[in-house]
């Protein structure tokens, strides 16, 4: 029996309906695996199912033997050193578009949430601190009929400007490709460059994946050329922004505001930047729905099945490796 090994406890029950066929084992902490205990437990395994807080590098993946198939649960995936699962023969897959609409919900979420003072307004009223209404009472800036600037317009940055539609916004996206027209006058979004699109928009919102061009994508002098009465949304990879330039701003409220899922150094934050009261922070969890963490236990589950069956998976991140096998 081909032997699987589950870094962290998932949603459903879909596990047990392939234990007859496989040896599952789930890491039983409720806390991320250490890299010594994830390199043990490799050692029998067969196939992985890795979280985008598990750094899987050259090490952990010579530890894994036997390892076939490293399935991680997102669809983000440098977490992990592919050259080197390519290299060792090792196909990786993730899950893409399952989670694209509860992403781009979660974008939005915080946009709204940070433009509108919701949290502050939340803590507020808890407080007992609502005396009445006021005119000048959390004035936030507008949303409606405002320009959002999207960095990255992959799927989840496309579905984050299909729902701008409905509020009437004008859409510029900067990609590393130029759309196609016909997709650019679907979405109703215009390409700019990126310093264009930083000085025109409203909202800035970041989708794209983080990789050595995409680092500190967002530093000082990004930040700088954005409207003071702008708002930074980033849902993709913490360190597409310079974090420390990011409380900068904030503090001297060069930009409006901010709201963030992702973290440079995560789950730590910035120092300072938990204090401040224009920024909304959430715990990494643009697909936290429950139909779409069901979705994706299935398709990591489907794709092992597909690799130990030497079928190739449907999400295969290093197809280098299939032609090899
Ligand atoms: C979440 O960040 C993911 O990459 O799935
Ligand atoms: C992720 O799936 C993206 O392409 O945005």
């Amino acid at each position: 029996m081909y032997r699987i090994f589950v870094t962290r406890s998932l949603p459903g029950n879909a596990l047990d309906k392939i234990k007859d066929r496989c040896n599952v084992t789930v890491y039983p902490l409720d806390r991320t695996i250490t890299k010594d205990e994830l390199m043990t437990y490799l050692k029998e395994a067969d196939a992985v199912i890795s979280m985008l807080s598990d750094p899987i590098d050259k090490e952990v993946i010579e530890a894994g033997k036997n390892l076939k198939v490293i399935a991680n649960y997102a669809v983000g995936y440098n977490n992990i050193d592919i050259e080197a699962a390519t290299k060792s023969g090792i196909a990786v897959v993730n899950t893409p578009d399952v989670l694209t609409e509860a992403s781009a919900d979660l974008a939005w979420a915080l946009l709204l949430a940070v433009s509108r003072r919701v949290v502050e307004g939340d803590t507020m009223t808890r407080a007992g601190k609502f005396r009445g209404w006021a005119p000048e009472l959390l004035l936030g800036v507008p949303v409606y009929g405002q320009t959002l600037g999207i960095i990255g317009a992959g799927r989840i940055g496309q579905a984050v400007a299909r729902r701008a539609k409905g509020f009437g916004m004008r859409v510029l996206y900067h990609n590393r490709k130029r759309l196609p027209k016909a997709i650019e006058n679907d979405l109703g979004m215009s390409y700019a460059a990126l310093d264009d699109l930083l000085a025109e928009s409203d909202f800035v919102s970041l989708h794209c994946p983080l990789t050595p061009e995409t680092k500190h994508l967002i530093g000082p002098r990004e930040l700088g050329l954005m409207k003071q009465t702008a708002v930074l949304i980033n849902t993709a990879r913490g360190p597409v922004v310079d974090e420390e330039a990011l409380l900068q701003a904030l503090r001297k409220k060069t930009i409006f505001g901010a709201g963030l899922d992702v973290y440079e150094k995560e789950p730590l934050l910035t120092p300072g930047l938990a204090d401040l009261p224009n920024v909304v922070l959430t715990p990494h969890i643009g697909s936290a729905d429950t139909r779409t963490r069901l979705a994706m236990v299935d398709m990591v589950l489907n794709d092992i099945i597909a690799v130990l069956n030497n079928e190739r998976p449907q999400n295969l991140v290093n197809p280098e490796v299939w032609g090899r096998r």
